[in-house]
C-alpha cells in the first residue's frame, strides 16, 4: 500500500527566523502523525537552519531545485551531493515555475532526475498542463510528453524511487483547485503510463502527489481519490495550522 506523502514547497518565502519557527512548529506537531510521510522544502539558503530545527523529527528536508553536474564552474548552482551534504532527502525538480518562468526543459529536468537518484535523493518530479492546454483538450498529451521527456531512461528500480507531482499550472497559487475528479483522471492516466513504460508493480508503487491550491478544506476529498497519494503544498504550507489541516486530511484516508 502506498503511503500518503505531504510536502511543503515554501518557494521564495520566509526569512531565517520565520523558516526556523515554521520548521519547529511542523516538527513538533508531526510527532503525533503516523502513516503519513512529511517533508518541507525551504529556500536553499535556509536548508541548514531548517535541517537543524527538524533534527530527530519525522519531517524530511527537501530542496526546490539543483543542477545535474557534480561540481565545477557553474556559478550559482548547487549539486545533488551538496544537497545530501546539507541533510536533504528530497529535491523538487521540474516545478512549473521553473519550467515556465525560468525556461527549464524536459531534457534539463531529465538530467537532474538522473543526478538526484544517483546521489541518493528522492526527486519529486512535477508535471502539469497550462490552462490553454486543458481548454484545448490537450491535458493528457502534455502529461504524457512531460513524463516521457523528464523521466526518460530510468531503470525500474530507479523509477520506483521517484515521486511524481501532478500540478496543473492553472491551479497553482490561484485558489482554483482541480476537482477531485479532474485530478484523479490525470493521476490514473499517469499510473497507466507507468504500467506501459514499466510494469504493474512499478505503477502501483509510485507515489503521485497532487499540487495546486491544496488547503485544509479540500485536502480530504482530494486525498481520498484512489490514485492521489499526497500533496505538494505551496501557500498553505507556510502556516503551521494549515499544513497540519492538510496532513489531517491525509490521515482520514489511509
Ligand atoms: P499552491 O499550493 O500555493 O497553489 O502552490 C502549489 C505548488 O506549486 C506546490 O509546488
Amino acid at each position: 500500500m502506498r503511503r500518503q506523502f505531504i510536502a511543503g514547497n515554501w518557494k521564495m518565502n520566509t526569512n531565517r527566523a520565520a523558516a526556523v519557527a515554521l520548521a519547529e512548529g511542523i516538527a513538533k506537531a508531526a510527532a503525533s502523525v503516523a502513516n503519513v510521510d512529511l517533508a518541507v522544502c525551504p529556500p536553499c539558503c535556509y536548508l541548514e537552519a531548517v535541517g537543524k530545527a527538524l533534527a530527530g523529527s519525522k519531517v524530511g528536508l527537501g530542496a526546490q531545485n539543483m543542477y545535474h553536474e557534480k561540481e565545477g564552474a557553474f556559478t550559482g548552482e548547487l549539486s545533488a551531493g551538496m544537497l545530501v551534504d546539507m541533510g536533504c532527502k528530497y529535491v523538487i525538480l521540474g516545478h512549473s515555475e521553473r519550467r515556465h518562468i525560468l525556461g527549464e526543459t524536459d531534457a534539463a529536468i531529465n538530467k537532474k532526475v538522473h543526478a538526484a537518484l544517483a546521489a541518493g535523493l528522492t526527486p519529486i518530479v512535477c508535471v502539469g498542463e497550462l490552462l490553454a492546454e486543458r481548454e484545448a483538450g490537450k491535458t493528457l498529451g502534455v502529461i504524457q510528453c512531460q513524463f516521457a521527456g523528464s523521466l526518460a531512461g530510468l531503470a525500474s528500480e530507479r523509477m520506483a524511487k521517484v515521486v511524481i507531482a501532478y500540478e496543473p499550472v492553472w491551479a497553482i497559487g490561484t485558489g482554483k483547485v482541480a476537482t477531485p475528479q479532474q485530478a484523479e483522471e490525470v493521476h490514473l492516466a499517469l499510473r497507466k503510463i507507468l504500467a506501459e513504460h514499466y510494469d504493474a508493480s512499478v505503477a502501483e508503487g509510485v507515489v503521485i502527489q497532487y499540487g495546486g491550491s491544496v488547503k485544509p478544506e479540500n485536502a480530504a476529498e482530494l486525498l481520498g481519490q484512489p490514485n492521489i497519494d499526497g500533496a505538494l503544498v505551496g501557500g498553505a504550507s507556510l502556516k503551521v495550522d494549515q499544513f497540519l489541516g492538510i496532513i489531517a486530511g491525509a490521515k482520514e484516508n489511509r
